[in-house]
């Protein structure tokens, strides 16, 4: 792995409240690893190539916290369904193809190319049920140089005949074989244990991954207080637990042994926020999808307050896109509404705030990922903004702005670079 140095008006969070700009400075990569930012090259530092993006946005990658793969195949369709139609009418059918290979070496080999030229660094990712299109997703991420967990879905009750497994031991054996497959087979790719929700998991199959999950140290994600029908189904099928959180929580399945990550958590009670608090639970907020398949608003400002780990998910096809500036965008949007119509009390957030959560909220995910200090991973994507022209002056903060919000990452994006590796 070759060490260098990125020139260019550098931005990156230096807390969850306050985004740091570097006019025309250098951030120093040397063995994968972020050594600082500074005005001149270090004298220690002189001998290493300059990748010069003098003029242009230079910041960390965008880490998606939580996105289907099999489901960008449909992106747009079905979005006057509230979520469990949808997922009856377009998620359910279309994952059923995935048993096929051929079909998913096409639909994965669409969704490879699409996210190695999005923004996007880091993610975290659901496959579905079948194990072997599931590693090839795996290979195609691999591929792209992005950093990931992909999980293998369990799905064995509440689903159709040709999407559910033939019964909780089929569904663990089958997910047992996948961390095999997986665990250590790539550089950048890794096995994540997968209960697609609570209804689509008996109390057989959830007990059984958990402890796949601690045996072999692998993390969990999955959907949380999503969407008013499916908060109400649960309560239905778990009536001896006193909030959704604690039908993960009670088979380890929540923040704790292993590290996880929820989607949506819209709905979540007190408790089921106290819960996700002591068990450092991530939160993926996918503002796109809370709106598309009609869920709600997330309380973002109350859990940034709270110390709640926070980052975004695009939750394509429930969210349209890949765009994690998009994602950003909306995450802004919503928290004004709720502001507005909901609680009064609730501050909407600021762009310094999206911007955390797109990047070093989520990458905390990964470790020391999602900003330019001394000691992260170094990450990085550049912004040639020039192709969003202006005729007045912007200071770097507010040509960052203006990027985010005008699509910068679709229409300007002309580098990307992940563990210290050019990947685009
Ligand atoms: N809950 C269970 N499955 C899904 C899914 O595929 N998408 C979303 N948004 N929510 C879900
Ligand atoms: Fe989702």
């Amino acid at each position: 792995m070759s060490d260098f140095i990125i020139r260019g008006d550098i931005c990156t969070s230096a807390d969850k409240k306050t985004i740091q700009t570097y006019e025309d400075s250098y951030a120093v990569c040397a063995d994968g690893v972020c050594k600082g930012v500074f005005a001149k090259i270090p004298e220690r530092y002189r001998d290493l190539t300059v990748h010069d993006y003098r003029g242009k946005l230079v910041m960390p990658g965008m880490v998606d916290l939580h996105i289907h793969a099999p489901q960008y195949a449909y992106r747009g369709l079905g979005m006057d369904m509230e979520l469990l139609s949808w997922l009856d009418h377009y998620a359910f059918p279309e994952e059923a193809k995935y048993r096929d290979l051929s079909y998913a070496e096409k639909a994965y080999g669409i969704f490879a190319d699409a996210v190695r030229h999005s923004a996007t660094t880091r993610m975290v990712a659901f496959g579905t049920l079948h194990r072997e299109a599931t590693e090839l997703l795996m290979d195609k991420m691999e591929d792209t140089g992005i950093v990931s967990f992909v999980g293998k879905l369990n799905m064995d009750r509440n689903s159709p005949d040709d999407l559910r497994e033939s019964s909780a031991e089929e569904s663990v054996a089958e997910t047992e074989l996948f961390l095999k497959d997986a665990l250590g087979r790539y550089r950048n790719t890794y096995p994540i244990i997968t209960p697609r929700f609570v209804p689509s998991c008996t109390d057989a199959c959830m007990e059984g991954i958990g402890k796949l999950s601690e045996r072999y140290g692998v993390r969990v994600q999955s959907h949380l207080s999503e969407n008013p029908g499916e908060v109400a189904w649960v309560r239905e099928l778990c009536p001896d637990t006193a909030f959704y959180g604690e039908a993960y929580d009670r088979f380890g399945l929540f923040g704790k042994p292993q590290q996880t990550v929820m989607a949506h958590c819209v709905y979540s009670s007190d408790e089921e926020i106290a819960l996700m608090k002591e068990n450092g639970v991530f939160i993926a907020h996918c503002p796109a999808s809370n709106m598309n398949v009609a869920s709600g608003i997330a309380p973002i400002r109350r859990y940034l307050d709270l110390d709640l780990r926070v980052g975004l998910g695009s939750d394509v096809a429930g969210g349209q896109t890949e765009s994690l500036f998009t994602a950003m965008v909306e995450a802004l949007q919503v928290s004004k509404l709720y502001w507005r119509i909901v609680d009064n009390s609730c501050k909407p957030l600021s762009v310094d705030e999206v911007f955390y959560m797109a990047t070093k909220g989520g990458g905390e995910f990964f470790g020391k990922v999602g900003a330019f200090t001394e000691g992260y991973e170094f990450d990085a994507i550049v912004i040639d903004d020039s192709r969003l022209p202006h005729p007045q002056e912007l200071s770097t903060k507010e040509r960052l702005e203006r990027a985010i919000y005008l699509g910068g990452d679709i229409k300007a994006l002309v580098a990307k670079y992940c563990r210290g590796k050019r990947i685009l």
